[in-house]
């Protein structure tokens, strides 16, 4: 009798793991991969998956790409990249930015800006950040800007109010956009007088709009200046 039941049991167990072997083999044939939310085009540089072993050594690469495909889907950060197309749309409109600027973005973050910049047209958009997030940020500190003199027409950042040094921040976006270019930076919402106070670091640009305008979801005031020589 307790043998019959052994062997009965035996027997079950075996086609319980004959079931889950074929589940897993089924599972992992008919995975397919998530559905593209973002088009390569705007991800210069997206690598194909390994295709062979030869491709192996851009194995760190893919697992970004996959990382990045993993969070470039996801709800917010498709919310933030629009919520900064609706900042630059107008930007756009009020013609500060077109196609071929030149745009920097300071403490870009994971690179909702840039991403959201290249989505409305600009091929040339550098976004740094003090840790990196390849392809769309490059590492570099944010008061020590690792770029010539007047290179940027446009010099963009969401974040002075978190700056360590805030005269210094603005110091070197000034340094970096070329005069005539733009500098535009979101704070905390303000009126006038705030927009004053944020002025004073401005050595080196004059205003030339201050709106509120909602980012992510919270109300900031983005204040334009045009990079001018120098404040008389
Ligand atoms: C800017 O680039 C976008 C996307 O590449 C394109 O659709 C648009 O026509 C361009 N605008 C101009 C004025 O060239
Ligand atoms: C932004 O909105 C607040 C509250 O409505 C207002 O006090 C402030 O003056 C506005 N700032 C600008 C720059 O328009």
């Amino acid at each position: 009798m307790e043998k019959h039941i052994q062997t009965f049991l035996n027997k079950i167990s075996y086609l319980a793991i004959t079931i889950a072997t074929f589940t897993l083999i089924l599972v992992f044939l008919f995975q397919t991969p998530p559905e593209t939310c973002i088009n390569p085009k705007h991800n210069p540089n997206h690598r194909p998956h390994p295709k062979s072993s030869c491709d192996a050594a851009h194995r760190p690469i893919t697992t970004i790409d996959k990382k990045n495909h993993r969070l470039w889907c996801t709800g917010t950060w498709r919310k933030s990249v629009d919520s900064f197309s609706a900042i630059f749309h107008d930007l756009q409109n009020l013609k500060h930015i077109c196609n071929h600027t030149h745009a920097l973005i300071v403490s870009a973050g994971g690179g909702q800006a840039v991403m959201s910049l290249n989505k409305i047209g600009l091929a040339d958009v550098t976004g740094v950040e003090l840790i990196d997030s390849p392809p769309l940020v490059s590492r570099a500190d944010p008061h020590n800007l690792p770029f010539f003199d007047g290179v940027f027409d446009l010099g963009f950042s969401a974040n002075l109010d978190q700056a360590l040094f805030p005269s210094r921040y603005v110091r070197e976006l000034e340094r970096t956009v070329k005069v005539g270019g733009v500098i535009v930076v979101c704070v905390e919402m303000c009126g006038n007088d705030g927009v004053i106070e944020v002025l004073k670091l401005f050595r080196r640009s004059e205003l030339l709009q201050a709106r509120n305008v909602t980012l992510m979801g919270s109300k900031m005031t983005m204040i334009i200046t045009k990079r001018s020589k120098s404040r008389s």
